[in-house]
């Protein structure tokens, strides 16, 4: 089968369309058949080497989201034919998504949604449980005041959609005027590029998605999440009587089937920003590292 590997870190020319062998699904496995996947910040600095220490050792493939078909379900209940989606933890796992075949936990996998393409399904599993995952952590309830840091990101666009779907009240942080659109049209009741605008504003919960650390908007006794692990531990903010944590996505197909659910009941929109064929993965990283994105990139197999 193909895959996409590095054997060294660096810029987007060490990616390498390979051959490797086929994977055997062991106990309680799904193999699925790829057929779209998107490229997140991790898969960048996995690639250049900025993760550090704990990288899977190389050659590795690279590749946490998954949108394709059953080939084998196991005894999961999946029936071969199925369209699925799937995360890979693949710093921890070692199964990159980025190859014709994956086999994956049951666990791990869900339904896709038939409301939407593969391809759109693809920008779904990573973002999309980073959001899930989060909120929970923040357990922020209808009628409560969140507001999110980098809510036109693709973790904080999806976890305004499914905050507001929760029925929480909603405020966005962004980086642009260009962004404010999204984040009304998503349903934020304010939305500002100024973080000094928000001190004092006494949210119940604040999710941060690039590490702003705007803990004076919290309101003492609230909650602060940040998913910005390169920006560190966040500040201890127990003398006010506020809960932090630094949040790391994990594998979640329970989490991911509710996921779907939203998205087939149209409370979830997907963006894709472009679409590139597997043979074109370098350009894709070079056109990913550029920024100023609105919706996801995501490759074809
Ligand atoms: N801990 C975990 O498990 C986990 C899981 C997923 C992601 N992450 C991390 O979370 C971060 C976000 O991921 P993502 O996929 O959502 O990335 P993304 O799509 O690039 O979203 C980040 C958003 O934050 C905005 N932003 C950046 N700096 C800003 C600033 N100073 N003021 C206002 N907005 C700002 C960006 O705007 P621009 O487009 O203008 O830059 C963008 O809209 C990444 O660092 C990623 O590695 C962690």
């Amino acid at each position: 089968m193909r895959a996409i590997q590095i054997d060294r870190f660096g810029t987007p020319d060490v990616l390498t369309l390979v051959e490797a062998p086929d994977p055997e699904p062991g106990p309680g496995e799904v193999l699925i058949r790829t057929v779209a996947t998107s490229i997140n910040p991790v898969d960048d600095k996995t690639r250049e080497g900025a993760i550090g220490e704990g990288t899977p050792p190389l050659p590795m493939t690279l590749g946490w989201d998954l949108a394709g078909i059953v080939v084998d379900g196991g005894s999961s209940g999946l029936r071969a034919g199925e369209r699925v989606i799937a995360m890979s933890h693949q710093l921890g796992s070692t199964r990159g998504t980025w190859s014709d075949l994956v086999a994956l936990p049951a666990q791990a996998v869900a339904v896709a949604p038939q409301a939407v393409s593969l391809i759109e399904a693809a920008t779904l599993p990573l973002p999309g449980l980073t959001a899930w995952q989060t909120l929970d952590w923040l357990a922020v309830a209808a009628g409560e005041r969140l507001l999110i840091a980098g809510a036109a990101g693709a973790v904080g666009g999806l976890a305004l959609q499914i905050a507001r779907a929760r029925g929480v009240k909603v405020d966005a942080l962004v980086s642009r005027d260009a962004q404010a659109t999204f984040a009304y049209d998503r349903g934020a009741d304010l939305v500002t590029t100024d973080h000094r605008t928000l001190q004092d504003r006494g949210y119940d919960a604040v999710f941060d998605t690039f590490g702003a650390f705007v803990t004076e908007a919290v309101a003492d006794g609230g909650r602060y999440a940040s998913i910005a692990t390169q920006a560190g531990p966040a500040p201890d903010l127990s003398a006010r009587g506020v809960r932090t944590t630094v949040n790391q996505v994990r594998e979640d197909g329970a989490g991911l089937n509710e996921l779907t659910k939203l998205v087939d009941r149209g409370s979830l929109r997907l963006r894709v920003h472009s679409t590139f064929g597997l043979h074109e993965i370098q350009a894709a990283h070079e056109r990913f590292r550029q920024g100023g994105l609105a919706g996801k990139i995501t490759v074809t197999f």
